[in-house]
């Protein structure tokens, strides 16, 4: 994780690179710190916590020049101090990294011999005081740099900035994502581009191994073992004002309210304008797949567990499911004949990245579905389908979610036509019926305040349980993810049939139990689970359609009531209300909604 900027420009670099911070606190906001190079002089400010905390500083003991390196860190190896915080500097040389080094005790134990001992815990440390090492012994910046690099293990992106150097910049990349920008005159370098956005949108990125050597007039790009490489400079669009809350209070409450917008943006791409055919690129053709393996991580590996209904129960067609974690190291038997899907709002995410890497040899495609079309994981797979969720930037994925259900959705349908198992009619259906979920998905919004009520009791809970049945299940275990990650509360999801196997232990009259039950085919088989919890004295907040309250809402604590859902795409709808429930809850234990404790957006690390 961690997010880090390089600016080598005209004007003050400061502003630039907090600006360039503030788009990238999403990867971390335990600390954040800059340096510049000013009349040939390297200093540097850090602060603990918030990007606003550094900002704050700057006002006091402001920082000039115009070259400069910055950082946003989500702490990887030592607590979030000051001393702890980058960017880290050993006598002319301070860096910048995002990733982990594998072998900095080894590096640190041979530096301490040689006299060069750290003050950080931190990781990064070790490479600054490398550097150092080398220019003492000799050696240029940009030759100290190459040497640092050929000893590093492990996962980085890094960009160096020397004392006495105003126009030089060493950038490097393994194993984590690194952009340089181009401007008239002036370079810059960026965890991402929408963190240069407003600097430039001409983009090269770097590939594995890569490391560049930047001058205001360019950048010298060379490969692993050193060899000069030529890499495409691409021009990127990306609106300039992603990080506008449009009046709402927090970004969470404007991702969740977009939804009936960009759902409906995404069907619109992916259905023809009869609205009765679908509109994938040709690629897409399940005639001679045999199976499909989904890996995703969070929220996305939630997506492709309800993806794995759709794909088996409409299409026929054998879906597995991993997180990418697990997948990656597993070393799974995967059919040269089946598919790999990746889901990733990011694309960015390294265990989703590597279980890509892996599949690639093993599969006959491999396909992402991410809402960063620029990402690693969407260049480096044979097909990425964009969701068109837009920039999200609350921490806790929403709209991603829904629009990934929805890309997956289109893909399974087109699943069970080229499978023979869905004719036009009853493809123009399963159409009609996600064509009409933006709507059902504004009622679900309407009930923001009735939700607002019931999470002022459940704020009291110190434990909440969601149960779920068939897709339905997925949606519980995301319900559960979304209420603790930004709302601190225990929480967790169950299959409803398996609480009788365990976990109904924990059933009292303090436990919230959330039970999704839209009035479809095992409804009443929730239902009987949930009086099971109801006979223990557990307290139900039953969510369901105006037919399946009416028959079960007697006895519950509460009732939600949803607009009766396409019974297929149902677990889109029952998003909202779960995103709800965990943004009203947080809300009434103000925590902090779009930045919950310990988390990052897009998690660049194992
Ligand atoms: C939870 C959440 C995470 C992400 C996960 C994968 O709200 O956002 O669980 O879903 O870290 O991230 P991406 O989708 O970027 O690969």
């Amino acid at each position: 994780m961690c997010g880090i900027v390089g600016v080598l420009g005209n004007h003050e670099a400061a502003p630039l690179l907090v600006e360039a911070l503030k788009r990238l606190e999403y990867r971390g906001y335990d600390s954040a710190g800059i340096a510049t190079v000013n009349a040939g002089r390297l200093d540097r400010r850090r602060a603990v916590g918030k990007l606003v905390n550094l900002s704050d500083m700057l006002v006091h003991q402001p920082l000039a020049g115009k070259s400069g390196i910055g950082h946003t860190r989500w702490a990887t190896h030592g607590a979030a101090t000051v001393t702890n915080a980058h960017p880290h500097r050993a006598g002319p040389v301070a860096v910048v990294h995002n990733g982990i080094i594998e072998n900095f005790r080894e590096l640190r134990e041979e530096l301490a011999a040689a006299g060069y001992v750290q003050e950080s815990e931190t990781d990064t440390e070790t490479i600054a005081l490398l550097a150092q090492l080398h220019m003492d012994r000799g050696a240029t910046p940009v030759e100290a740099a190459r040497q640092t690099l050929h000893r590093l293990q492990g996962a980085f992106a890094l960009c160096f900035l020397f004392d006495g150097q105003d126009d030089l910049m060493i950038a490097a990349r393994k194993g984590s994502p690194l952009a340089i920008g181009h401007g008239k005159g002036e370079m810059f370098v960026g965890s991402d581009a929408i963190a240069l956005a407003p600097l430039t949108d001409r983009i090269t990125y770097l590939e594995e191994g890569d490391w560049a050597i930047l001058t205001r007039q360019g950048a010298e790009i060379f490969d692993a073992h050193d060899r000069r490489a030529n890499r495409a400079e691409t021009r990127i669009q990306i609106e300039a004002t992603r990080i506008e809350k449009a009046g709402f209070k927090h970004f969470m409450a404007k991702e969740i309210a977009e939804q009936p917008v960009v759902i409906a943006d995404a069907l619109k791409h992916y259905i023809g304008t009869d609205g009765t055919s679908l509109n994938l690129p040709p690629e897409v053709d399940f005639a001679t797949v045999d199976r499909i393996t989904m890996v995703a991580c969070g929220t996305a590996s939630y997506a492709c567990h309800v993806a794995k209904y759709w794909f088996e129960q409409i299409a026929g067609l054998p879906a597995e499911i991993d997180i990418a974690s697990e997948f990656r190291y597993r070393e799974p038997p995967l059919s040269p004949t089946s598919w790999a899907l990746f889901v990733s709002q990011s694309g960015e995410t390294a265990d989703t990245l590597a279980a890509l890497r892996y599949a690639k040899d093993h599969v006959a495609k491999t396909v992402s579905v991410v809402n960063v079309p620029t990402s690693s994981i969407a260049r480096e797979s044979d097909l990425s389908l964009p969701i068109l969720a837009g920039v999200e930037v609350g921490v806790a994925s929403t709209k991603a979610f829904t629009c990934q259900l929805t890309v997956l959705a289109l893909l399974a349908l087109k699943a069970a036509v080229d499978r023979g198992r869905l004719d036009a009619a009853g493809l123009a259906t399963h159409l009609s019926a996600l064509r009409n979920l933006p709507g059902l998905m504004n009622h679900a919004l309407s009930l923001s305040q009735a939700i607002a009520d019931i999470a002022e009791e459940l704020a009291e809970a110190q434990d909440i349980l969601f149960l779920g049945r068939g897709a339905m299940y997925p949606m519980a275990l995301e319900g559960a993810l979304k209420l603790k990650e930004i709302s601190y509360i225990h929480a967790e999801g169950y299959a409803s049939g398996e609480l009788k196997h365990g976990p109904i232990a924990l059933i009292d009259a303090r436990v919230p139990v959330i039970v999704m039950a839209p009035r479809d085919a095992l409804f009443e088989k929730t239902v009987s689970n949930m009086q099971e919890v109801m006979a223990r004295h557990g307290k139900v907040l039953l969510i369901s359609d105006a037919q399946g309250v009416a028959e079960a809402g007697s006895g519950t604590w509460a009732t939600l009531t949803l607009p009766e859902a396409p019974p297929a795409f149902a677990p889109i709808l029952y998003a909202v209300p779960a995103q709800l429930l965990a943004y009203h809850t947080a809300i009434a234990k103000g925590t902090d909604v779009d930045q919950p404790r310990n988390l990052a957006k897009s998690v660049t690390v194992e």
